[in-house]
């Protein structure tokens, strides 16, 4: 079997919004993200709704002070209080690298401010140093479903034009102040995602909105242009950075060798492609005209953003894997397949399911992994891949997560098979590598991590940290370098 690369980045990821907590120090503004709740007596499927559609008046009361609610994403899992632990855990288990964002609202507290904020410097400088002290290299995303809420409330989002100059502000001020300490960035988390959550990706409510599509692409444009300028300049200050793109990449299969379910399969796998596409290669391609056509889309755009986007495609392909899924053309009669990112999913028969339903699938990984290395011919890097599961405290106190490392071995036996096919892979990022809370459902119960964090749905618990039988098995992965899984 062929070897992992010498150099291979080996590491785990988490998001700022997900992980830190301390919403309210360090003159941190309001995310898009701290304004959802969760609530455990609300039916268990109704805790994504927000995800998908944010409503004006569940922002209007999260940003009322008197607001009973609780919002697990101002807590985290309190990384803020616990990096310098934290990272020691990491280092403990051999991390080469570690991928989190730098919350924007840390920086940028509203987003429109003509000085950043240094007390928020400040900390990323101490979470940085604290990294390098091990030899662990930060890999950092700019956005992960953090832009600042007053650029969403104040300025109708991403399909503004003046967010490009915010965000490449902002961009400019943290290559300029990280330059000696941060050499991998990713300009937006799953870019694609827009298609799903335009509310937490690009800052629009969905309700009521006139022309929803036209909004979703409008904003995907200015965020590839504001992605391509923030290449530039992190070129530009820091020689030596690779900067990537980052989409969500679920792998899609026909339901049946019906040509219909393949076409549709086509085109539904391009609704994802498009946004690597235009990253990647720096221009729309060619079936744009036609999707925009069908979809009553009309871009606003400026003379120059082609030479932009030409001048400044991504270095890398970076993206998160948790699941395939089936795709027909004739869903009536088929059982959906069950799971928060998967819209209009058929259920494959073949697959087994995690408890929240997302298909697990790991030789899907090297489909993945060969289909996006043969359209881009640019590095890899799996910034994603986990299992979100309840876990159980057993008596002895320890917690016996075998079925985390049968989905990650299975994943990276998958992972070697690519490599061997010939796929540039420089490194690899499993998800929650400590308990955060979770993106589309705000539980903290849906745990990846190999550190146990001691927290419950409603923020209650020591938050003291405890190793899973996990944690010993990824450590012998990373000294091994993936010989022994
Ligand atoms: C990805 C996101 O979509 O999936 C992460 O980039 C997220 O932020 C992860 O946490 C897993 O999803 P969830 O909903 O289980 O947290």
């Amino acid at each position: 079997m062929t070897k992992f690369p010498k150099d291979f980045l080996w590491g785990g990821a988490t998001a700022a919004h997900q992980v830190e907590g301390g919403f309210d120090e360090g003159g941190k503004g309001l995310s898009v993200s701290d304004v959802y709740t969760f609530d455990s007596s609300l039916p268990k499927e109704k805790w994504t709704d927000q995800w998908h559609l944010m409503t004006h008046a569940q922002v209007a009361e999260a940003q009322n002070p008197d607001s009973k609610k609780y919002y697990p994403k101002r807590n985290g899992n309190d990384f803020y209080h616990h990096y310098k632990e934290d990272i020691a855990l990491f280092a403990e288990m051999g991390f080469k690298c570690y991928r989190t964002s730098i919350a924007w609202t840390r920086i940028f507290p509203n987003g429109d401010e003509d000085l950043p904020n240094e007390a928020g410097l400040a900390f990323y400088d101490k979470m940085f140093d604290e990294l390098l002290k091990y030899g662990i290299e930060p890999v950092v995303s700019l956005s992960h479903y953090e832009m600042p809420l007053h650029l969403a409330t104040e300025y109708g989002g991403w399909p503004n034009r003046q967010l490009i100059d915010f965000y490449v502000k902002f961009a400019t001020t943290v290559f300029k102040r990280y330059k000696n300490k941060v050499k991998y960035w990713m300009t937006f988390n799953e870019i694609n995602c827009v298609k799903h959550h335009p509310y937490v990706s690009i800052g629009v409510i969905e309700e009521n909105h006139p022309n929803i599509e036209q909004a979703k692409y409008q904003g995907a444009h200015h965020q590839f242009i504001a992605s391509a300028l923030a290449t530039k300049a992190c070129h530009q200050i820091i020689p030596d950075s690779k900067v990537g793109c980052m989409i969500s990449y679920q792998l899609l299969i026909p339901y049946s060798c019906d040509p219909d379910d393949v076409q549709k399969t086509v085109e539904s796998q391009r609704t994802s492609l498009f946004f690597s596409d235009v990253q990647a290669r720096g221009y729309y391609p060619a079936y744009t005209k036609r999707m925009f056509e069908e979809k009553g889309v009309v871009l606003e755009t400026e003379v120059g953003d082609e030479e932009i986007l030409r001048q400044y495609p991504v270095d890398f392909i970076s993206f998160s894997y948790y699941m395939s899924s089936a795709v027909s053309a004739h869903p009536e009669n088929l059982e959906n397949a069950e799971g928060n990112l998967i819209t209009g999913g058929i259920k494959n028969p073949y697959l087994p399911s995690s408890e929240w339903g997302w298909q697990i699938d790991p030789k899907g990984l090297r489909i993945a992994l060969n289909q996006l290395y043969d359209r881009y011919q640019k590095p890899l890097f799996i910034a994603e891949n986990g299992l979100g599961a309840v876990d159980q405290i057993e008596k002895d106190g320890t917690i016996q997560d075998d079925y985390r490392i049968d989905y990650l071995k299975q994943h990276i036996e998958q992972i070697q098979e690519a490599i061997h096919d010939g796929v540039d892979l420089f490194g690899y990022t499993s998800w929650g590598c400590i308990d955060i809370v979770s993106a589309s459902t705000s539980q903290m119960s849906k745990r990846y991590g190999y550190i146990y964090v001691d927290q419950d749905d409603e923020g209650h618990g020591t938050r003291n940290r405890r190793k899973k039988k996990s944690f010993d098995w990824y450590k012998n992965v990373i000294a091994t370098n993936g010989e022994e899984l």
